[in-house]
């Protein structure tokens, strides 16, 4: 699905992305692990194409991914309603995603007038409506609350899709079923 050969990408004079190999099977739930400044986001950019390594090659075998960066932003004055059915419409598709996430309950607010979490429920809800082969998140469960990332982490478990998934998240990290990756400096120090 997802291969990785002698990655090499430097993003200042003292820290560089380096993965010799790294594959990723179809179905797979990766969590990518480590410190703050570890390169975790880095990695999910150049995986998504929005930068590209200096060497190597990552083969994809997929035609869609979803991608949810950190810096998502949203058009303040839009209704929530209004994102909502755009998406639906174009996606035709939305699983159990509003009752997961109860959107309806945030259907007349513009999003500007959003909560950190509430915005992140919108975010997640509009990155996995798309259907694609592989997601791409970051930091998901960020501003959600014990409930909502609950909710999340069962959602992740339920979808049969291939997911990457930068965290630093214990409670996600103990629940979701899936293979973890360590990176420290830019490099994968532990895989299990
Ligand atoms: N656009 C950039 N230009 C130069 N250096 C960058 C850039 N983006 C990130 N870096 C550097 O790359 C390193 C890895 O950053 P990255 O954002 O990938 O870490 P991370 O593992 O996602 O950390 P966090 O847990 O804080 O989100 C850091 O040292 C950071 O300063
Ligand atoms: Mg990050």
């Amino acid at each position: 699905m997802l291969q990785i050969k002698n990655l090499y990408k430097k993003l200042s004079e003292t820290f560089s992305i380096e993965i010799p190999n790294l594959s990723i099977n179809k179905g797979e739930k990766v969590l990518l692990l480590g410190e703050n400044g570890s390169g975790k986001s880095s990695l999910l950019r150049i995986i998504a194409g929005i930068w590209k390594p200096d060497k190597g090659t990552i083969i994809k075998s997929y035609n869609v991914q979803s991608y949810s960066p950190p810096d998502f932003s949203l058009i303040p004055d839009l209704k929530v309603r209004t994102i909502w059915e755009a998406y639906t419409a174009i996606w035709n598709a939305h699983w159990e995603l509003i009752k997961v996430f109860n959107l309806e309950e945030l259907f007349t607010l513009p999003c500007r007038a959003l909560s950190d979490g509430q915005k992140q429920r919108l975010l997640l809800s509009m990155v996995l409506v798309k259907s694609a082969d592989v997601y791409l998140l970051d930091e998901p469960e960020r501003s959600l609350d014990k409930h909502y990332t609950n909710e999340l982490i069962n959602i992740l478990n339920r979808i049969h899709k291939t997911f990457i998934i930068a965290t630093h998240d214990r409670t996600l990290i103990e629940k979701l079923h899936s293979r973890k990756i360590e990176l420290k400096n830019g490099k994968v120090i532990c895989e299990c």
